[in-house]
């Protein structure tokens, strides 16, 4: 088993998504009987896999929900194909497009796209996070208005690069868009810091891969290459934008490669 495997505390085994199993199967988790001296784990609770961490004396937890809380409330009151997120991925002119989202952490974002309709493949490179999203996605098949939705879900356990790279050449394969959110660098009023970023924070730390995985979204995608950004942020690999769409805190850098 390798030593860098993800801690598990398997309370619940019987309660998870058959590909959830299948990781675990694959020895990326690694199972305890208890938590204690672990500082993150995985676990089940309340019937939801959940991200469980123990830092600085205190207790903070992470699950993904599709159907109820943010995701609800985006998908109903979000601004529609209107919000600067589709504007930015073309949706309202192209709703066919197929979007790659490349760093689908939460997939907050692709669960917006794919509920405006769009087909979006996640890749989420991160074992724990992988793992939430497919618990999540099985959960939320059970809901009959949002299974249309996660039908237009996919979701990848893999390191986007490598993905973008096997692709490249395939055309039927290209995506037409390619989403990137890659982690902000530390805010210096770390207090107000969500708590679910806190907890994405300590998962993966911050993106050292952004520059190559741009370079090669910009190789791979057949229309446009979407970054979001904190408004204030530089441009990835100092690269000009074609446009750009802008929202209170969050500016979307759009790379036409054809129209
Ligand atoms: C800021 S989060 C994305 C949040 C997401 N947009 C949402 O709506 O929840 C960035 C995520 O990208 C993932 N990531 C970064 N580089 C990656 C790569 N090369 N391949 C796959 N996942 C990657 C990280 O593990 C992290 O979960």
């Amino acid at each position: 088993m390798p030593t860098s495997a993800f801690p598990f505390i398997l309370n619940n085994s019987d309660a998870l998504a058959s590909d959830v199993q299948n990781l675990l199967a694959k020895d990326i988790f690694k199972s305890f009987s208890s938590s204690e001296g672990l500082l993150g784990f995985l676990l089940v609770k309340e019937k939801r896999l959940t991200v469980q961490l123990n830092i600085n004396n205190e207790s903070l937890s992470l699950h993904i929900d599709f159907v109820a809380g943010k995701s609800k409330h985006r998908r109903l009151y979000g601004g529609g194909k209107n919000q600067p997120l589709a504007k930015a991925c073309g949706l309202y002119k192209h709703p066919r497009w197929t979007i790659f989202d490349a760093t689908a952490g939460l997939a907050r974002d692709a669960f917006v796209l794919a509920s405006l309709g769009a087909q979006v493949t996640l890749c989420e490179q991160h074992p724990a996070l992988y793992a939430l999203l497919v618990d999540a996605i099985s959960r939320a098949r059970d809901d009959a208005d949002i299974a249309p939705v996660i039908n237009r879900m996919q979701c990848l356990h893999q390191n986007s690069i490598e993905y973008l790279v096997a692709i490249r050449n395939n055309n039927e394969q290209r995506p037409d868009v390619i989403y990137l959110d890659p982690m902000y660098p530390d805010r210096k009023k770390s207090a107000k810091i969500k708590k679910e970023m806190q907890v994405l924070q300590y998962l993966v730390g911050h993106a050292d891969d952004e520059k190559s995985l741009f370079e090669s979204a910009l190789n791979t995608a057949l229309h446009r290459v979407v970054v979001k950004r904190p408004k204030s942020a530089k441009r990835l690999n100092d690269k000009a934008p074609s446009y750009e769409v802008n929202s209170p805190n969050t500016r979307y850098d759009v790379y036409v490669i054809k129209c």
